[in-house]
């Protein structure tokens, strides 16, 4: 279980798509085996794609990944 702590990007009730904002809590870190044929992505589907995903975790980790880097972290997913 992890709490990625997503609040710390936003206001508590704040809306955003349509949807009011509140914090999610710890969550369970999914298998990644398979994931290229189950988008959507998180446990609410807010992210379509694989890349999608590595630019998310590349922002709220704040990884600074290169372009190649993350071109490498689908192509690794798409294989699984
Ligand atoms: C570049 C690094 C990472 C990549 C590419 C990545 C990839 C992914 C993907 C594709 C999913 C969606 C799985 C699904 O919908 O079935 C996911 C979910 C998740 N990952 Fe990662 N991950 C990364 C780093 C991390 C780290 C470091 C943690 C823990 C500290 C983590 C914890 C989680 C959790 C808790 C979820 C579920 C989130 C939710 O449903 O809201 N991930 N990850």
């Amino acid at each position: 279980m992890h709490d990625l702590q997503l609040e710390r990007f936003y206001q508590t009730g704040e809306t955003s798509n349509g949807l009011v904002m509140i914090p999610d809590g710890p969550i369970k870190t999914f298998t990644l085996r398979g994931i290229k044929d189950s988008p959507p992505y998180l446990h609410d589907g807010r992210l379509m794609t694989l890349a999608d995903c590595v630019e998310f975790f590349n922002l709220v980790l704040g990884l600074n990944l290169t372009e190649q880097e993350k071109a490498n972290l689908v192509a690794y997913m798409l294989a699984l």
